[in-house]
């Protein structure tokens, strides 16, 4: 049975990727160190439904801890690394930029030696639309020139350079993809999404930054697990869709997602009006060109399909 490592595998990607793969019969090891930067309970919750798999064994390891991961990869030998387990967050990165300093760099680089070390051949790896920054040429093409806005940002920059360097020094294959604002079920509470699902329902006041006038390509999370599982089957990754845009191709303003919850949850949003933020991009709207034409993958859920979903569900 073929052997993926999942890291970040009870974040949420992470969790939604796992979930599709275990039922593909492949063994999943799933690593996470369950931080705290959001509560820990809904990954605790997500490592639960996970458990109930056979195929799926599960670590809780700092992936900053070199001497751990590579007692893992000793043990396991993967033979491909889905690379998911970061410090997200735009916002939290001016406050501590540290964490994505110790998750983000020296985390991909322990990642990285132990795949060489153990000669695992392929990682896919969670970049994120964050490293274009402002772009004036919509929608934002993977050839565009990078230009990231803040440190989360930089740091998925220097990643994806870390990656390339390692994959042509010890031959292993490897996919970037620049995720463009996930959403779905066991979605991240520090998002715009959950909290508004949240506080909508308990009738607590929610910021609305720069008038709900930001525009987002926002992007179904069962899409992206779609996207990794098909990836998964590909024997080599092509050498011209090494960076791939993960997007639905539409974006919509934050208003729009505000009116269609309210909607589903039948009660009205209490919105504080807030000045834009700074490191805050306007508009993401990436196109998924390459996407299509790679992966043959055409049909995105739409925002009325995932914000159904998410009202619908209990987390
Ligand atoms: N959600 C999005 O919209 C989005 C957009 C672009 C890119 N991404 C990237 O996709 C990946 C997954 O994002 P997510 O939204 O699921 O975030 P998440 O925070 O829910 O998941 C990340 C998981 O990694 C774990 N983790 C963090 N640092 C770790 C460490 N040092 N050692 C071990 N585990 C660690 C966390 O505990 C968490 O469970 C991240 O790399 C993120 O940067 C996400």
């Amino acid at each position: 049975m073929e052997k993926v490592l999942i890291t970040g595998s009870s974040g949420f990607i992470g969790y939604h990727v796992a979930k599709k793969i275990l039922k593909k019969r492949v063994k999943v090891i799933g690593v996470d160190n369950h931080n705290s930067y959001y509560s820990p309970k809904i990954k605790v919750l997500r490592f639960k439904e996970l458990k109930k798999f056979k195929n799926f064994k599960f670590y809780k390891t700092d992936i900053s801890n070199k001497g751990q991961l590579l007692k893992i990869f000793k043990k396991e030998k993967p033979s491909t690394v889905i690379h998911l387990a970061a410090q997200a967050g735009v916002r939290y990165s001016f406050e501590n930029p540290q964490a994505y300093v110790s998750s983000n760099i020296d985390g991909t680089n322990n990642i990285l030696e132990c795949m060489a070390r153990l000669k695992s051949s392929k990682i896919i790896f969670a970049s994120s639309s964050s490293v274009y920054g402002n772009q004036k040429k919509l929608p934002i093409k993977e050839t565009n020139q990078t230009n990231p806005l803040n440190f989360y940002g930089l740091t998925k920059l220097m990643n994806e350079s870390q990656i390339k360097i390692f994959s042509e020094n010890y031959k292993i294959d490897y996919i970037l993809l620049r995720f463009f604002t996930a959403y779905g079920e066991y979605g991240r509470p520090d998002m715009f999404i959950p909290k508004l699902k949240k506080n909508i329902l308990n009738q607590k006041k929610i910021d609305l930054y720069n008038n709900g006038k930001h525009k987002r390509d926002f992007t179904f999370v069962e899409d992206i697990s779609n996207i990794i599982g098909i990836l998964l089957n590909k024997k080599n990754f092509n050498q011209r869709f090494k960076i791939l845009n993960v997007c639905s191709g539409v974006k919509t303003d934050i208003k729009k997602v505000i009116s269609l919850m309210e909607n589903e949850l039948n009660k009205k949003a209490k919105l504080i009006p807030k000045s834009i933020q700074k490191g805050d991009m306007l508009e993401t709207h990436g196109s998924n060109h390459n996407l299509k034409k790679y992966l043959n993958y055409k049909k995105f859920k739409n925002i009325e399909y995932g914000i159904k979903k998410i009202a619908s569900s209990k987390f």
